[in-house]
């Protein structure tokens, strides 16, 4: 009886604590059930779990003809002392230096796992010439697309950005659905990117590791895409290269804020116009918006889900032309050959990188854990 009492009172106790969740999971590691304030998805890195990362393979660049080719490669991602490291390498180690103005790589594979995961901007196939080299740099992207996407939730990561000229660490969030259309209409959710410049001035201020920033992208298309009222820069004169920090977005039915070891950097409250008024769309009514059936968070009223990398260079100005740099900048943005132009500076950024020291950590972006909670 007595037993039969506590199991009753210890059941009625959970169940009252439990408050419903308004955040919703998809992917094979979504908790089935879960209350408001639970840990819904959590890695540690103490063992490199594939399940949960599905490595990005491609060529792509990421539609800003960035310079690295993501791959599964344990020399640039792996898991050691219970951290996650996200480290580049030089394409040419693995394929040699003729290869690089002449090879055909084709990153195609037949394993379920060696699928070439980006076909767009000649991802899956590239041929060098002297003037368009093979992507130089080898490096790893990781997401969650297939374990685990979530609507509304806060999510933490510690983590260090690399150092190291021209270095473009990302931790972000992508839509699993496009449920609004493809990008930027179904939005991207980036919790930090930073440079990984030690010395980078732009019109006088520091730009490179000194500086980190999140921002939300959205909008009808591509041109049209209101970021640049929803991205905020927090600047730390140690450098977000020198310690671990917190990086945190709280995600909820009524706003999107970011946040640095618990300190906020914006916040986005939409109105009942949502994201199409606070982005400024509403005063061209000859374009559709296509949120007009959602919440007024849409697109943020879907699934997203993480990603994890660390890209290089590219050609869409993250990267301005104007930079002052202990060395220039060896491409110009509007540069056909960037890749090669990038390439042929090594001189001056390769030893910024410092691969050859302590297993190349200054360049690696390392991720102590990612943690979301339901809220
Ligand atoms: C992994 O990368 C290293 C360094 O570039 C290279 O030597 C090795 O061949 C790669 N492994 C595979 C299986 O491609």
């Amino acid at each position: 009886m007595w037993l039969y009492t506590v199991a009753v009172l210890a059941l009625a106790s959970l169940s009252s604590a439990c408050t419903p969740s308004v955040t919703a999971v998809s992917g094979t590691h979504a908790p089935a059930s879960f209350c408001a304030g639970d840990l819904i998805f959590s890695d540690d890195f103490n063992e490199f779990d594939l399940e949960k990362w599905q490595h990005e393979n491609t060529l792509a660049g990421g539609g800003n003809w960035e310079f690295q080719y993501y791959n599964n490669n344990r020399t640039n991602s792996f898991t050691n002392n219970g951290l996650l490291y996200i480290r580049p390498s030089l394409t040419e180690d693995q394929f040699g230096s003729a290869f690089m103005t002449s090879g055909r790589l084709n990153i195609e594979g037949g394993a379920p796992a060696d699928r070439c995961t980006n076909p767009q901007w000649w991802g899956c196939e590239r041929t060098g010439s002297p003037t368009n080299i093979l992507n130089p740099i080898k490096s790893a992207r990781l997401r969650t697309v297939d374990s685990f996407s979530f609507r509304y939730g806060t999510v933490e990561v510690r983590a260090k950005m690399p150092a190291g000229d021209w270095l473009w660490p990302a931790i972000w969030l992508m839509p699993a659905f496009n449920v609004y259309g493809t990008w930027p209409a179904s939005g991207e959710i980036d919790l930090v990117e930073s440079r990984g410049n030690r010395n980078m001035l732009f019109n006088g201020v520091h730009i490179g590791t000194q500086e980190t920033g999140s921002t939300l992208h959205y909008g009808p298309y591509p041109d049209l895409n209101g970021w640049e009222r929803a991205h905020w820069l927090r600047r730390n004169t140690a450098g977000y290269d020198s310690q671990f920090h917190r990086y945190q977005v709280i995600w909820t039915p009524d706003l999107i804020r970011f946040s640095i070891d618990d300190v906020e950097l914006g916040r986005v409250m939409p109105g009942n116009g949502g994201f199409w008024d606070f982005g400024g769309f509403n005063s061209n009514p000859n374009i559709e918006n296509p949120w007009r059936f959602g919440s007024k968070m849409a697109p943020f009223d879907q699934k997203f889900y993480i990603i994890m990398n660390v890209a290089v260079g590219g050609t869409n100005g993250f990267f301005p032309d104007g930079v002052t740099n202990p060395t220039p900048k060896p491409w110009l943005n509007g540069s056909p050959t960037a890749a090669t132009d990038f390439w042929n500076g090594r001189t001056n950024w390769l030893p910024t990188w410092r691969l050859d020291q302590n297993d190349g950590q200054d360049a690696s972006l390392q991720v102590d854990y990612v943690r979301v909670w339901a809220i």
